[in-house]
């Protein structure tokens, strides 16, 4: 194989990025067999695909009647991947899915067992567990390097307007044409921190940490949000360590990723000390020893789609597994069971800046680095927002 033949699924979103990616990086051993998008201006988006005489198909289907392909990446909307990623796999081709991975833990059982039975792989594009950075970090945890893992927690809150809900039909509803989507900052725009956790605490590379409970409070702040938009949760997993999380789109300005990982032989740290942009993971040992991961994640978000192709010519499996993405998948549907409480209007600041509007939660800073720092939840520390 000289180049894998790649087919690209849902190129106007998130998926413009893989198309970047492919026709900009000619070492990268790969090139676009197809695209798969609904769209009707693909080539106005991209003229080179248009330049170089790659064809646009409506549905994989129609692809499949006319070309092959070593690897399929899809980025469509959520609740299409799995008839997708199973359309591919039957078809002969890798699959690497965006996240999160589908819509319910049944569905990406029959995932895994569609990868056995085709023997082709499909991998997740969580695309912080493929740092080599965090590797390395979660090498060190199984190798015993930190002990026993004590507590995890982070939080991290985006600032999403109407122009975030408004660009698609999709983005913060619970359902759509009946088949369950459970949008939500915890479930899309700052789902990677949270699955890292669950990731760094898997009993192998390729494996993420199952959960046994899940507890959260849900709120909405702005009314026209199906689903909620601001949320605190606490997972356990099956060994008993405790993981909170805080995310919202309520907020003047981004907060964080800031984390702590505790163990019993030291603690690492991403923004220990709150500042703005800090994306280094840091281990503090207890025998004052420190190690730096050199983690930075919002860079290197492509080197899934390099380990998908690494794989696709040599063999192997990119470590984000489809089972990596079903403790998140498990929480999401744990969540989607729990009431989500109005903020009262008292609680809200709005504003409009270029064009977007912003439904903000007036202390929203204060109340989550309270709760991150005491691991509570919002109503133990006074939030007043039910
Ligand atoms: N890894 C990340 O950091 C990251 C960031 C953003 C989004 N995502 C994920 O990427 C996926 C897409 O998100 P988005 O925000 O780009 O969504 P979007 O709705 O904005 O874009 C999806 C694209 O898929 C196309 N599409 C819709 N139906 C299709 C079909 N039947 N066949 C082919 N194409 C179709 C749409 O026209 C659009 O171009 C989601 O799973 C999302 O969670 C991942």
């Amino acid at each position: 194989m000289e180049k894998v033949q790649v087919l690209l699924m849902g190129v106007c979103g998130y998926g413009s990025g893989y198309v970047q990616e492919l026709l900009n990086h000619p070492s990268l051993p790969a090139q676009i067999a197809g695209i798969c998008e609904v769209a009707p201006d693909v080539y106005e988006r991209f003229p080179q695909l248009k330049e170089q005489g790659i064809p646009v198909y409506a549905s994989p289907e129609e692809f499949y009647r006319e070309k092959q392909a070593d690897l399929a990446v899809i980025a469509t909307p959520i609740h299409l991947h799995y008839s997708q990623v199973i359309t591919c796999l039957k078809a002969g081709s890798n699959v690497l899915v965006e996240k999160p991975v589908c819509v319910s833990v049944e569905e990406a059982q029959s995932m895994i067992a569609m990868e056995r039975e085709t023997g082709h792989f499909a991998a997740v594009g969580y695309q912080m567990d493929y740092a080599p950075g965090l590797k390395q970090m979660k090498q060190d945890i199984l190798d015993g390097k930190f002990g026993r893992p004590l507590l995890m927690k982070t939080l991290h809150a985006v600032r999403r307007g109407r122009a975030y809900y408004g660009r698609n039909g999709w983005a913060g509803r619970r359902e759509v044409n009946g088949c369950p989507v459970n949008d939500s900052p915890f479930n899309n725009s700052c789902a990677h921190q949270f699955q890292i956790m669950t990731f760094l605490l898997g009993d192998a590379m390729d494996r993420a940490a199952e959960l046994s409970s899940v507890q959260g409070e849900l709120y909405r702040a702005d009314s026209r949000v199906e689903n909620f938009d601001t949320a605190a949760v606490c997972v356990r997993t099956t060994a008993g360590v405790p993981i909170y999380y805080y995310t919202s789109h309520n907020l003047k300005a981004d907060l964080g990723a800031f984390a702590q990982f505790r163990f019993e032989k030291g603690t690492v740290y991403l923004g220990k000390d709150y500042g703005n942009g800090t994306e280094e993971y840091v281990a503090e040992m207890n025998d004052g020893s420190r190690v730096s991961y050199g983690i930075n994640p919002r860079s290197g978000f492509m080197q899934k789609l390099y380990d998908a192709v690494n794989c696709t010519l040599h063999g192997g499996h990119p470590v984000c597994t489809v089972q990596c993405g079903i403790p998140h998948l498990e929480a999401v549907h744990a969540l989607a069971e729990m009431p989500v409480a109005q903020v009262p209007e008292s609680k809200l600041v709005r504003t409009f800046e270029n064009g977007d509007e912003f439904c903000m939660i007036g202390n929203l800073e204060e109340v989550f680095l309270t709760c991150y720092e005491k691991e509570q939840m919002p109503s133990e520390a006074g939030a007043g927002w039910k």
